[in-house]
């Protein structure tokens, strides 16, 4: 049973899961569904990298954009977090996740934060690539934060 269900808030705007919506999954689908979020996440990154580099062209409403798509499917992350997806084999999170649910829980909330404050900047007024280099980077960088620590390389 899934009773027991890890809830990690990532950043405070984003709601978490419903218990009972949980417990319809099966703890190989969460996996799968976990890892196409981060993809997601990592082609919204990718973008976003290569504005924050030079290597497109900046567009502000492309980074704003971006950042929300992120937001988007990031607040669903926190219901895959069930402790039985422990045992799926081609999980890449480590047991040092499971067994620092407080730190994994920092790095997310780490993370959270970076991104509400680029979505927040990319809605000032005069936003431009001054403003979005910094901010891009700091996300991108709480992304490491969290694998370094607590995912398989
Ligand atoms: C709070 C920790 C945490 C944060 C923050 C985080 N990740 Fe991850 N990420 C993980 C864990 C854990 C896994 C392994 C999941 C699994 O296999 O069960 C993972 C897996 C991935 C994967 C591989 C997915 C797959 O197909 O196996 C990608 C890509 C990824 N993350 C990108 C990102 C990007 C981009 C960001 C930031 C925008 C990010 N992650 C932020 C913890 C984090």
């Amino acid at each position: 049973m899934l009773k027991k269900v890890a809830l990690l808030m990532v950043g405070g705007v984003f709601a978490t899961s419903v218990l009972a919506q949980a417990e319809l999954f099966k703890p190989d689908d969460l996996v799968k569904y976990r890892q196409s979020i981060y993809q997601v996440m990592s082609a919204q990154a990718t973008v976003l990298g290569a504005t924050a580099k030079g290597d497109i062209e900046f567009d502000p409403e492309v980074v704003r954009e971006r950042a929300l798509n992120m937001g988007n499917v990031a607040k669903l992350l926190g219901e895959t977090y069930v402790p039985a997806t422990q045992g799926v084999k081609d999980s890449n999170m480590l047991p040092a996740a499971w067994e620092d649910m407080d730190g994994f829980g920092d790095k997310g909330k780490a993370f959270g934060g970076a991104l509400q404050e680029l979505i927040a900047v990319t809605g000032e007024e005069g936003f431009d690539k001054k403003a979005a280099g910094p901010a891009i980077v700091k996300v991108l960088k709480s992304c490491k934060a969290c694998h370094d620590d607590y995912r398989a390389d």
